[in-house]
């Protein structure tokens, strides 16, 4: 028996807390929930048992409140003048792990999970705290707390400070970084308001990060045993000032427990072969003729022009900044021509959403701006598009660039982080790669990376044809890097 299958047969047994603020079908906002809901699964595969945390959101869908079991109740105090909260235990299992949602109408009633940051710091504050508590309530002792952003980041140090002598306080941490712009900054008499947790901790080491500021994630990565980022090339890219977001030197400083391991996405979710939500369902033996099935199906729903042979650009994202979105504005009228289509699913700040609105307007039947969350929708987007724009400004895995490989669409994309970790360039010489891509954060190339994809579909149906197979074929499952985690679980159990 290999090594590798030794180390595999002996993870049985593994028991994993995480803990997040978004989890898929329950509520999902953008790729967090995704992995939320993903990565336990895969664990699950290998042998873990996984248990995850997060949030009783008045926001989660009755069918699967209905579906809850009240498992009980405490008060836990929590603020630094001792004020106690009352903490209840909601749980419901899916496929083999275990979703404990924390009730507390004071902080989760609110509508979406996210409402602004002066409510949202003690949100997350009570629930990091009220985790920990639940699992000593539980008596469910993991090998591994594995926390995800900022949400999350004061676990590890709830559980090396007040946690400590407690059953709990036998388990080991990870912090993983789905996004460093996110860190939780407030004043520092805010967040020991609300942690309760002693002076000493605010100091520059942990939470401390000016005279009268505190930031939450920066706490949770001085006091967490790995940190982990969602690619190899984001987490040596946080180490710089340019995608630092301010803590580069604190990153850089715990850089021997920080390591990148990329996402995967679920394949039974995002599968070509059985995905109900498509008109016509395929695998790479006929993915040609059923992507013109829903090419038309789509062009027919989003009232644009129906025409097989348009160059159709989906675009699925958050419309934030971080997804170069001004980029795209700054070329659109250039990019379009009578051969493309452009399909735009998001929603975010106004500044894009009108944009995009506009554009619409001022091409009908040729743009179309959804500006709405839309999951069949989604999921029709990437079988029906030909190419999925992705010029990110930073990314730090980035998922809709999978799921399109996935489903035969060929990703543009701006070589950053997961994006470039994920996306091999084509080579037009050679035929190698998986699809267009470009390096400097300038308009001009994603114009151009956009004019080749285009010139590539129009001119060499052949190659574009190839590129779409062998795309499907990609390995974008979680299982590889399941299997990391699992391995750096193990690291901390010894
Ligand atoms: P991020 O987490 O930064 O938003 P990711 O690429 O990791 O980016 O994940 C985004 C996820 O959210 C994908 O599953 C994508 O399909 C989904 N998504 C984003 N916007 C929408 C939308 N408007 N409607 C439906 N799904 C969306
Ligand atoms: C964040 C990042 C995205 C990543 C996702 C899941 O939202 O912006 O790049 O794919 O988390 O890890």
């Amino acid at each position: 028996m290999s090594n590798e299958n030794w180390f595999v047969g002996g993870e049985k047994g593994m028991k994993v807390a995480f803990i997040g603020s978004e989890c898929y079908p329950f509520i999902k906002t953008g790729g967090l929930g995704d992995v939320m809901y993903a990565l336990p699964r895969a664990l699950l595969r290998q042998g873990c048992e996984v248990r995850v945390f997060m949030p009783y959101y008045r926001c989660i869908p009755e069918k699967f409140k209905n579906q809850m079991t009240y498992i009980g109740s405490f008060m836990m105090n929590l603020t630094q003048d001792g004020r106690t909260f009352y903490v209840g235990i909601m749980e419901t299992e899916l496929d083999g792990v275990t979703y404990d949602f924390i009730d507390n109408q004071e902080f989760f009633d609110w509508g979406n999970p996210y409402t602004g940051l002066w409510e949202d710091i003690p949100k997350y504050c009570y629930f990091s705290k009220a985790s920990l508590a639940v699992l000593n309530y539980l008596n469910w002792i993991p090998n591994v707390i594995h926390c995800h952003d900022w949400q999350a980041a004061v676990v590890p140090v709830y559980l090396r400070t007040l946690f400590d002598g407690t059953p709990v306080g036998a388990a080991r941490s990870i912090l993983t970084i789905h996004n460093l712009r996110f860190q939780g900054i407030c004043s520092i008499d805010h967040l020991k308001y609300w942690t309760g947790l002693p002076d000493y901790l605010f100091d520059y080491p942990v939470f401390k990060v000016s005279e009268a500021e505190a930031n939450m994630f920066k706490g949770g990565l001085a006091y967490t045993d790995r940190i982990t980022t969602v690619s190899e090339t984001y987490a040596e890219e946080i180490q710089t000032d340019f995608y630092g977001e301010n803590l580069n030197g604190h990153l850089w400083y715990h850089r021997a427990k920080l390591k990148g391991i990329v996402n995967g996405i679920d394949i039974d979710i995002w599968n070509s072969r059985t995905d109900k939500l498509l008109p016509a369902v395929y695998s790479e033996k006929d993915v040609l003729e059923a992507k013109r099935k829903n090419k038309k199906a789509l062009q027919e729903r989003l009232g644009l022009e129906v025409d097989e042979d348009k160059f159709v650009i989906g675009l699925i994202s958050r419309l934030t900044d971080q997804k170069g979105l001004d980029l795209i504005n700054a070329i659109f009228t250039q990019m379009i021509d009578d051969r493309i289509q452009v399909v735009i699913l998001g929603t975010g700040d106004p500044r894009y959403e009108d944009a995009f609105r506009y554009y619409e307007s001022a091409y009908p039947g040729q743009v179309c701006a959804y500006i709405k969350y839309d999951e069949s929708l989604a999921h029709q987007i990437y079988a029906g598009s030909d190419a999925l724009l992705v010029p990110s400004l930073f990314e730090p895995c980035g998922l809709t660039q999978l799921i399109a490989m996935r489903y035969g669409t060929i990703p543009i994309v701006r070589e950053t982080g997961g994006l470039k970790d994920t996306v091999d360039p084509y080579n037009e010489y050679t035929g190698e790669g998986n699809g267009f891509t470009f390096d400097q954060y300038r308009a001009e190339l994603l114009l151009d990376a956009i004019k080749r994809a285009e010139q590539v579909y129009v001119e060499d149906r052949a190659s574009w044809d190839t590129l779409v197979t062998r795309d499907m074929e990609k390995d974008v499952s979680w299982e590889h890097s399941a299997d990391l985690y699992l391995k750096l679980y193990e690291e901390l159990k010894r």
